[in-house]
């Protein structure tokens, strides 16, 4: 748990005065305003296309957010609806898991920009200020899941967790796997709530690239959420392994076939596991499940075991996409801050639009999996990149020898290589929420 508090950390001075020039007002919202507070959640369900929510909603949000959360908006005194801000996003401070540990990541969330105001740097301005603000916080890394893919680089943001889509033809596909030796057996959505809260706060240090979860996030998959439409739709199992220790938990719905039962889909909303056998147990359970014709399920790891646990992988079509984006802020912390699979020494030179990690740095991974970046003006640089490009390669998800080839990374071969051997992990980097 981080030390610091989001709601103490200034806001940047530079966009301040550059909405001021423009005439807007930039402010922090105080999460105890109960009026402040909801004009901002309706800010927010208008930017992501919902409704005008209600106050059962508001209430709901403001016990089931992190109180220590970060709301920031920008208003126009000049709108009709004075006090609804024409814009918003919100900040707080998790665990992201690297190899090796967890860091401290200022995560972002929440933001939009009324279509009045579409197009004149408002959105800029406020990413630009969370990230100076989290540097000069001492943040060495800042995240966020995006909307669109085209947003978030220019910021220095990488899509460094790529994610997968499965949809399976439960026939074709059939069945290869073992029988776990536990039981899989139904629960109320309240308990699926905590179960899959259980176990993914449990599990997700395992895996680099996932994030603290928090309450209303397992009660919107749980289909417990004010948000959630048809909520009353989702059901909930979860596995115990042989000792009766719960391991796994799923939460799906089905959606009936038309004029037909046999072809109907199986959606999985959300399945976490702290083991294999959970894992297996859990998607056997989808796989087998009677009149059901296809599963889906949306943010797997891309090495998911499904692919092999099935007889015709042919079967089992999965799609690759961005999820998780990471911003590096600080870099000889974030190089500090994880373990490496094996040895390189490499210089880079970084450029960055914000300047925080621009320059010549000395990479120096050890044998035993440690690793530093130091400073090294004047250096001749084996690779230069981007901080956006270096941040999509942290994790180990994303090669440099990829993005090398794609022209995004220029230098020499050997040294994207070696770089892309120290920092790629045992397990692929997953990150199986939206935040
Ligand atoms: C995305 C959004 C926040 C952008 O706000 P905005 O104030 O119009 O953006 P800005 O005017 O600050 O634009 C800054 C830059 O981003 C670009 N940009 C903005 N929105 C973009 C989009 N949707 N796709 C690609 N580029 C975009 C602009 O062209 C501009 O580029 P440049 O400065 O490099 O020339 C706004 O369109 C919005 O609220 N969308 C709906 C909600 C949403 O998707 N939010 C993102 C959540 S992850």
């Amino acid at each position: 748990m981080s030390s610091i508090d989001p709601r103490t950390v200034p806001l940047d001075p530079t966009s301040r005065e550059r909405l001021a020039a423009t005439g807007l007002d930039y402010r922090t919202v105080d999460h105890d305003d109960r009026t402040a507070f909801s004009r901002m959640i309706q800010a927010v369900s208008r930017g992501f296309l919902g409704p005008e929510v209600d106050d059962a909603y508001i209430d709901e949000q403001k016990q089931l957010v992190s109180t220590s959360n970060r709301y920031v908006a920008v208003f126009d005194e000049g709108v009709a609806q004075e006090g609804v801000p024409v814009a918003t996003v919100h900040s707080w401070v998790t665990e992201l898991t690297v190899p090796g540990g967890e860091l401290d990541m200022w995560a972002v969330s929440g933001v939009t920009v009324s279509p009045t105001h579409r197009r004149r740097g408002v959105a800029r301005a406020m990413l630009e200020g969370e990230l100076r603000a989290a540097a000069d916080a001492g943040l060495a890394i800042a995240g966020l899941t995006a909307t669109e893919a085209t947003i978030y680089g220019r910021y220095g943001f990488g899509a460094a967790v790529p994610m997968s889509r499965w949809t399976i033809d439960t026939r074709r596909a059939g069945w290869a796997g073992y029988e776990p030796d536990g039981r899989v057996e139904f629960v109320s959505r309240e308990q699926l709530a905590d179960d899959l809260s259980d176990v993914y706060e449990r599990g997700r240090t395992a895996r680099p690239g996932e994030v603290e979860g928090w309450p209303r996030r397992w009660r919107q998959h749980a289909g417990l959420d004010a948000s959630t439409k048809n909520g009353e739709t989702v059901r909930g199992v979860r596995y115990r392994d042989a000792a009766g220790d719960v391991r796994g938990a799923m939460a799906y719905r089905i959606e009936e076939g038309e004029g037909d039962f046999r072809p109907s889909q199986l959606q999985i909303r959300h399945l976490t596991a702290e083991t294999p056998e959970a894992a297996a147990a859990l998607w056997r359970f989808a796989l087998q499940h009677d009149l059901v014709g296809e599963v889906t399920a949306k943010l797997r790891p891309v090495d998911d075991p499904v692919r092999w646990l099935v007889q015709d992988e042919r079967g089992a079509t999965q799609v690759v996409h961005d999820h998780g984006w990471l911003r590096i802020l600080d870099l000889p912390r974030a190089i500090a801050a994880r373990t490496y699979s094996a040895a390189a020494t490499a210089i880079l030179e970084v450029s960055d639009p914000l300047g925080l990690v621009a320059g010549t740095w000395r990479i120096e991974i050890d044998a035993d999996g440690r690793g530093r970046a130091e400073s090294a003006p004047g250096a001749t640089p084996d690779l230069r990149l981007g901080v956006a490009e270096l941040s999509a390669a942290y994790l180990g998800g994303v090669p440099l020898t990829g993005l090398r080839a794609a022209g995004r990374v220029q230098g020499d071969a050997q040294a994207a290589a070696a770089l892309t051997a120290a920092l790629r992990p045992v397990e692929a980097p997953a990150l199986t929420i939206w935040y």
